[in-house]
């Protein structure tokens, strides 16, 4: 099966995209599919972004998804801007895109509230660059978090649209979520995201991550040590329920509830679970970094694999649509 997803390079990548998403492009690529993922820096850019951060970030995404696993000789990885396929198809999708349907996106709402002046056209069509991403390579599997659900039900409406105005060329591809529908943020109210500073990043390093955890929201009723705490009210447990085992969670509830273990005790052994997991993909990352040109000559591989098969399709495309004469 052809595989698609991307990644935004807009800082750190965290512990809510691991579990979210980046989990399943290891998996799939481990299971032989045939996966391309993009380092989507022109969605980036919907936002406003600070040119230096923005190359910066590139080459810290490819090394996170280098050192959580995926291998650039059996994916290809590559930045978005370096396949113009992308941006050439998105016109024509925009083309078919009804506007109505555009500003009906969730992420539009949020996100035009958070700018200060009037929002972008770049953000409004968003959506349909990011079936361009997908459609281009005919891709059946798209492993998402649940925050693109609605991006992909676009995708697969414009795959609807162009089949039945042009020519029935491509699949609807099918979203794949992880069992994590969303990670909470260290605030313990909002979604874990890179720009709430409420995340930890995958290559938190030990001091940060303690210092994140320690002064993390716990239950708020649960003020003296003795006073008898509600796990199921935690942001602190639900974050145990993602990375600790069955016997360190019945250890918590009983602790908790019956106020024999402190909020610092609890947060202790979620320090070890999550760092039991980061420690590998950190020393991985480390190396990467100190060799920032085999990141590069790495992405441009993947770039002129994935150009390849944009190119080929865009080629179909452009003769259907009538731009060839
Ligand atoms: P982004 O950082 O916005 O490019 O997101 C990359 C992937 O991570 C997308 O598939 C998102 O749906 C997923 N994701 C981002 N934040 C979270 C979260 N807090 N919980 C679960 N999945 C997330
Ligand atoms: N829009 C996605 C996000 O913000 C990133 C992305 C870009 C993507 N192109 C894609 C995801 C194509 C899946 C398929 O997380």
């Amino acid at each position: 099966m052809r595989v698609f997803s991307g990644i935004q390079p807009t800082g750190m990548a965290h512990l809510g995209n691991y579990l979210g998403a980046l989990k399943n492009w290891v998996n799939l690529q481990q299971e032989e599919h045939e996966c391309f993922y993009s380092i989507a820096n022109q969605h980036a850019i919907t936002l406003p972004q600070d040119r230096e951060n923005l190359r910066k970030s590139t080459l810290q995404t490819a090394a996170i998804l280098f050192s959580i696993g995926l291998n650039p000789e059996k994916s290809t990885i590559f930045v978005q801007s370096d396949v113009p396929a992308h941006t050439q198809f998105a016109w024509i999708l925009s083309c078919l895109s009804p506007i109505g349907e555009m500003e009906r996106m969730i992420q539009f709402k949020e996100k035009s509230k958070k700018t200060r002046h009037m929002a972008n056209l770049g953000l409004l069509s968003y959506p349909v660059l990011q079936a361009a991403d997908i459609l281009l390579y005919k891709a059946n599997l798209v492993p998402v978090g649940k925050d693109q659900e609605q991006h992909l039900e676009l995708t697969r409406l414009l795959a609807k649209k162009f089949n039945n105005f042009y020519k029935p060329i491509f699949v609807e591809p099918k979203t794949l979520h992880t069992k994590t529908i969303k990670v909470v943020g260290l605030d313990g109210t909002a979604k874990m995201s890179k720009s709430a500073k409420n995340h930890i990043s995958i290559v938190e390093n030990e001091k940060t991550l303690w210092e994140k955890l320690s002064t993390a929201v716990t239950d708020p009723a649960r003020i003296k040590k003795t006073d008898k705490g509600n796990p199921q009210i935690c942001n602190i447990y639900s974050l145990h329920k993602l990375f600790s085992t069955q016997q360190d969670l019945e250890w918590v509830v009983a602790g908790c509830s019956n106020a024999k273990i402190g909020c610092i005790e609890c947060k202790k052994k979620l320090f070890k679970n999550i760092n039991e997991l980061l420690k590998p993909i950190r020393e991985k990352y480390v190396e990467w970094m100190k060799n920032p040109e085999k990141i590069k000559i790495s992405l441009k591989n993947g770039a002129q694999k994935a150009n390849k098969i944009a190119q080929q399709t865009l080629d179909e495309i452009y003769d259907i649509v009538g731009f060839k004469y």
